[in-house]
């Protein structure tokens, strides 16, 4: 009789088919109304002699039915396991996420990617507001009252401030070397990327447009080191190793002696091509910060003295990236951005070596 069972209890323990029904095979046959169990508590019952045996045949098969439990719940684990990691495979080589679809302006991108070069030469970022007074834009930087090189400047002109300053948009980011001299002691070695305002309209002129200034003031600049660092900077922005460079002779109020920057480039067939193949393309303004201006800052120009230089973070986007069309910088245009944008996590070009 206890044959049968066992045979019949065993069939049930391989026949379970996962967890749930071997654990209701379980509480059948062991559990506290179980059929094994059971027959144990009809052991009372019996002789000294017949309990004794029947008591052992009955832990014995108690043991089996037990064990045989446990090896069918080690394959029904096994099992769910592997059925769990087939419906859960992930194909590691997929990409991690679709391409964002939002991207970088060329502008942003051009502006990280110069900050590296100049960060790289020792160079920290300064920055200074776009509403500015006359003094700060003009004067302060050695303008003389009705010099025409104010003219020059197509100047938006705001309402007079409270105290009387006379208030403007920036016509360029050479405030920005006053705000610093003023507050930092030299040695000063700063960038200045930002916003700068003019009322002009075409194919090459927006009334925002963006520069970066440089300003180095120290006791030994000299325009040696000018001209070295635009060099390496302007190699290593553009990625051309041997770009030349022709330095002309121009004036700013704010320096002397001052220059204008070319750098070489090709023109032929109506394509412009930057590297050395003969032609000059102007790209920047430069020169030795004027003694009245350091003066105008309270810094000593017989112990001081510095150089400064300022370009147009477009005009050297455009040169770089082929953007033909300066007003399209500001349009909005999604078809442009998705064109010339760059993908966010892009690493902007290798930093200055
Ligand atoms: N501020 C000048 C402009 O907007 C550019 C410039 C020229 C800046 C010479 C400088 C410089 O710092 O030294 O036209």
């Amino acid at each position: 009789m206890l044959d049968s069972l066992k045979s019949e209890l065993l069939a049930a323990v391989a026949a379970a088919g996962d967890l749930s029904a071997l654990d209701e095979v379980r509480v059948t046959a062991l559990g506290k109304k179980g059929r094994v169990t059971g027959l144990m508590k009809e052991l009372g019952g019996l002789g000294a002699e017949e309990r004794r045996a029947r008591g052992g045949a009955l832990n014995l098969l108690k043991d089996e039915i037990a064990a045989a439990i446990e090896t069918r719940r080690g394959d029904l684990q096994a099992l769910a396991q592997a059925a769990r990691l087939e419906a859960e495979r992930i194909d590691v080589s997929l990409p991690a996420r679709p391409e964002a679809p939002g991207r970088i302006h060329p502008i942003s991108q051009t502006v990280d990617e110069l900050t590296a070069i100049f960060a790289e030469m020792g160079f920290t970022v300064a920055e200074g507001p776009d509403i500015e007074d006359d003094f700060h834009n003009f004067t302060a930087l050695n303008f003389p009252p009705e010099h025409p090189a104010r003219e020059m400047h197509d100047t938006f002109y705001l309402p007079d401030a409270a105290d009387g300053r006379r208030m403007l948009l920036r016509t360029h980011t050479s405030p920005v070397q006053i705000r610093t001299m003023l507050t930092a002691k030299p040695p000063i070695r700063v960038i200045i990327p930002g916003r700068t305002y003019r009322s002009d309209y075409d194919m090459t002129h927006t009334p925002m447009f963006h520069q970066v200034e440089g300003l180095v003031v120290d006791e030994s600049t000299h325009m040696g080191h000018l001209k070295g660092c635009l060099v390496e900077f302007c190699r290593a922005f553009f990625e051309i190793d041997d770009l030349p460079l022709r330095f002309r002779p121009s004036f700013f109020p704010f320096t002397e002696p001052s220059a204008e920057v070319d750098i070489g480039c090709s023109r032929k067939g109506g394509e412009l091509k930057i590297g050395a193949y003969g032609d000059w393309l102007e790209i920047l303004g430069c020169g030795m910060v004027h003694p009245n201006v350091l003066e105008n800052c309270g810094i000593d120009s017989t112990r001081y003295q510095g150089f400064a230089f300022g370009m147009g973070i477009e005009r050297i986007a455009m040169l770089k990236y082929g953007i033909p069309d300066l007003r399209t910088f500001f349009e909005a245009d999604l078809r442009w951005l998705k064109h010339y944008g760059f993908v966010p996590l892009d690493i902007p070009n290798r930093a200055w070596s």
